[in-house]
C-alpha cells in the first residue's frame, strides 16, 4: 500500500518563484489517497473531545467536512471576505504569499464550545492563527488543529505553540 506522502505532488516555483507548492489535488483524485488522508487525520485526533469542526476556504473544507461527517459533528466554514450572508466577524492576516481576509458567521459557534480546526496544510501558521482569533472572539475554545501537511521551515508550529497541532506529513 502507498504511503500518504507518495500521493502529494510537489511543484517548484508555483505560484511564484521560490515556493515549492505541495499539491493536494493528486491525493484527492485517487480514491485510496483521499481515504488514507481523511482516515489518517481523523486517527490523529481520536483522543480529543470536541463539539465542532471548523475549516477554512477552500482546501480546509475538503478535509474538514468528511471528518465532521464521520464523527457526527457540525462543520463551520471560515470563508474569504464577502462570501458569508449573515453577520460576521472578520480578520486580515499575512500568507506565505500575499495577504487575505477571512470571516465567520457570528452565530456559528456558541460560548464554551470546544473546536477542532482542520486544514490541508500549515505554512507560516498565519491562517490558523487568524482562525483561532476569530473562534476565540466568539467564545470558542480551540482544543486541537489537524492538517495533512506541515511546512516545518516556515515555523507555523512555533507560532501555535500554545495549541495542540497534529500533521500527517512534515516537510522541512
Ligand atoms: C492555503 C492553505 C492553508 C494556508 C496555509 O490556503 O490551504 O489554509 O494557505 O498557509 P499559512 O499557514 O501560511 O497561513 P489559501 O489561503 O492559499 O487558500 P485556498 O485553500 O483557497 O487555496
Ligand atoms: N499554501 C501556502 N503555502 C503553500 C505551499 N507551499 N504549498 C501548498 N499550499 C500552500
Amino acid at each position: 500500500m502507498k504511503q500518504l506522502e507518495e500521493y502529494v505532488r510537489s511543484i517548484p516555483d508555483f505560484p511564484e518563484e521560490g515556493i515549492i507548492f505541495r499539491d493536494v489535488t493528486s491525493v484527492l483524485q485517487d480514491a485510496d489517497g483521499l481515504q488514507l488522508a481523511v482516515d489518517t487525520m481523523q486517527d490523529m485526533v481520536k483522543d480529543l473531545e470536541f463539539d465542532v469542526v471548523v475549516g477554512p476556504e477552500s482546501r480546509g473544507f475538503i478535509f474538514g467536512t468528511p471528518i465532521a461527517y464521520n464523527l457526527k459533528k457540525p462543520f463551520v466554514l471560515i470563508r474569504k471576505k464577502g462570501k458569508l450572508p449573515c453577520e460576521t466577524v472578520s480578520i486580515e492576516y499575512e500568507l506565505e504569499y500575499g495577504t487575505a481576509t477571512i470571516e465567520m458567521h457570528k452565530d456559528s459557534i456558541k460560548q464554551g464550545q470546544k473546536i477542532l480546526i482542520v486544514d490541508d496544510l500549515i505554512a507560516t501558521g498565519g491562517t490558523t492563527e487568524a482562525m483561532i482569533r476569530l473562534i476565540e472572539s466568539l467564545g470558542g475554545e480551540v482544543v486541537g488543529i489537524v492538517v495533512m501537511i506541515e511546512l516545518a521551515g516556515l515555523k507555523g508550529r512555533e507560532r501555535l505553540k500554545n495549541y495542540r497541532l497534529e500533521s500527517a506529513i512534515c516537510y522541512e
